[in-house]
């Protein structure tokens, strides 16, 4: 049987150079697919409430529904590790709320770590987050809790001053403790930049080749979002239609009377 992974293998894989492969799932069917096909992270973003909920960005999601959709990943008994959101305004406000929080997405959710957005500003957080055991994924760059500050989601870290700027966040947080940091649409020199400085392994998304990991939105490698797609993914699939053609077909059998036939029936 597989061995459960936990943050030692990351570490281990970033000083062996075997890349870190990271997918979101948000229930208990495709956390089951997901981690059969044996993903090392499967993170229960707060991107639920886009793909999901149908929101138009992050910001509505709350604790109660990241509790939720981390329990219905745990059911699936994955193999991966899996890292939970703290969704907006759960650690941003006071440092014994994010502590709170924290320890609510790994008692009642059942993760084993969870994620938070910010670089510098926020290192006081993670550090009283993994003082108490829990550990902490950063994520850096492109932070859709802070789209009304960025103006909109748009790439971050270009020129000197900005890039400077993100390499002194990407130290802050593994100076405070955090086990990974995620890179988020920015340049890739930079990426490679932040992923040889650090001693913690980078995932990227939009962040080029060199991260030691990457991660994207299931939902959006299933070509399952028709919102937009953004240019850092590759849709692996195309389950739209496949869901479109299998709902129709049974809308008219139903309609003409081919569906149930007898074997779907009781005697
Ligand atoms: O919420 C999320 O899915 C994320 C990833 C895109 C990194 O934060």
């Amino acid at each position: 049987m597989q061995k459960k992974k936990t943050i030692l293998d990351l570490q281990r894989m970033k000083s062996e150079g075997e890349r870190i492969a990271v997918l979101t799932c948000y229930d208990y069917p495709t956390a089951v697919i997901v981690d059969r096909c044996g993903i090392d992270v499967i993170l229960v973003g707060d991107s639920v409430g886009v793909v999901v909920a149908g929101y138009d960005n992050t910001l509505p999601v709350t604790m109660e529904e990241m509790i939720y959709h981390t329990k219905a990943v745990m059911r699936a008994r994955p193999q991966a590790l899996v890292v939970a959101d703290l969704p907006f305004l759960s650690y941003q406000t006071d440092l014994a709320a994010a502590r709170l929080n924290a320890g609510l997405l790994l008692k009642d959710g059942g993760a084993a770590a969870v994620k938070l957005e910010g670089g510098v500003n926020i290192a006081p957080a993670i550090r009283a987050i993994t003082e108490i055991d829990i550990p902490v994924m950063a994520h850096i760059g492109l932070t859709p809790q802070s789209l009304h500050r960025m103006g909109g989601f748009r790439v971050q870290g270009k020129g000197e001053e900005q890039a400077e700027k993100l390499l002194a966040d990407a130290l802050a947080v593994q100076e405070a403790g955090a086990f990974a940091v995620v890179l988020e649409c920015i340049p890739a020199p930079l990426a490679a930049r932040i992923t040889a400085e650090l001693s913690i392994p980078t995932i990227g998304i939009g962040a080029g080749v060199s991260c030691d990991g990457q991660v994207l939105v299931l939902h959006d490698i299933l070509g399952l979002c028709e919102k937009y797609s953004p240019k850092f993914v590759k849709r692996y699939a195309e389950v739209g239609p496949i869901i479109s053609e299998a709902v129709s077909s049974y809308i008219s059998e139903v309609r003409q009377g081919a569906f149930p036939e007898e074997g779907h029936s009781f005697s």
